[in-house]
């Protein structure tokens, strides 16, 4: 493995991940045994602002019922799921993280929605998949891992039939360019952090046989949704049991590091829909 996979797996990396989300869940009321997907979306949709943000998406990406949609960075599965459960789609999630692979496999199965899901451990960077295997190509907060966005985008390309579409959801670099407060949820530190501007996004994707469909800054929808976070936390009832489970113990300080990043125009936030042209 090279050093950046063992980076990313380093940090990601949770063995026992799946039982404390079955805990969690039973925590919460419910019966491991008896799952809907909505039971997850508190623990397994590790982006911001949830299933809203793939929800907003999927509307972007105009997907439908049958489409063969690939979810790069798949993590434990809450988006994959999402769009097989409410948009109909067949989904395949790609992550580098082994214990995510096996986390989000074990969720599906006990969702019932084994037929419609499923995941592969890989590289975003050598896709193990054939040309045109996809219709979409979907991908949330999985870029800012890669340091090498010319070949996830030309990886990204390959795999999509002509005429497919490229889905995103993304951390951008800010204006404000001299470095961000770490650690964040992605990265304890600038070794595992690559972020570009909106400009350089699109330059890439243009060079990669790509053009722009929809593209929204949802920055300041974040900013509104870090602050009612913040007043909810002064709610005891509003606090969700497990939580923080995927990003890790110390999951206040990065969400903190995050809404500062954003506010001091270090970072922003994007969605975009591009179509492969060629
Ligand atoms: C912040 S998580 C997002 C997970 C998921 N997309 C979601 O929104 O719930 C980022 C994920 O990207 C995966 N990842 C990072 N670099 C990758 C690569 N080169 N190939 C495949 N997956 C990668 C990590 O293992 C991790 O699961």
């Amino acid at each position: 493995m090279t050093d950046a996979k063992a980076v990313v797996e380093r940090h990601y990396s949770q063995a026992d991940l799946g039982d404390k989300i079955l805990e969690a869940v039973r925590a919460a009321g419910k019966d491991p045994n008896a799952l809907v997907p909505a039971d997850l979306t508190p623990f397994d949709q590790f982006h911001l602002r949830g299933d809203a943000a793939t929800r907003e998406l999927a509307g972007m990406a105009e997907l439908r019922p049958d489409l063969a949609v690939l979810d790069v960075g798949s993590g434990i599965g809450g988006p994959a799921r999402f769009l097989a459960t409410e948009f109909g789609c067949r989904v395949t999630g790609l992550d580098l993280t082994e214990d995510f692979c096996r986390t989000a496999t074990m969720l599906t199965a006990r969702t019932g929605l084994a037929d419609r899901v499923s995941f592969r451990q890989g590289d975003a960077l050598a896709m193990p998949f054939a040309d045109g295997d996809f219709d979409v190509v979907w991908t949330q907060h999985a870029a800012m891992n890669i340091a090498d966005k010319a070949r996830l985008y030309a990886e990204s390309h390959r795999v999509l039939r002509p005429g497919g579409r490229l889905a995103l959801n993304d951390v951008l670099a800010g204006p404000k360019v001299d470095g961000l407060h770490f650690p964040v949820p992605w990265a304890s530190s600038a070794e595992l952090s690559f972020l570009i501007p909106p400009d350089a996004l699109r330059d890439l994707l243009t060079s990669a046989g790509f053009r722009q469909c929809a593209w929204r800054d949802c920055t300041d929808a974040v900013i509104a949704w870090f602050q009612e976070m913040r007043a909810r936390r002064d709610s005891a009832a509003a606090e969700v049991p497990g939580r923080h489970l995927v990003v890790g113990p110390d999951f206040r300080t990065r969400l903190a590091n995050l809404d500062r990043n954003i506010r001091e125009e270090r970072l922003r936030v994007v969605q975009a829909v591009f179509e492969r042209t060629d």
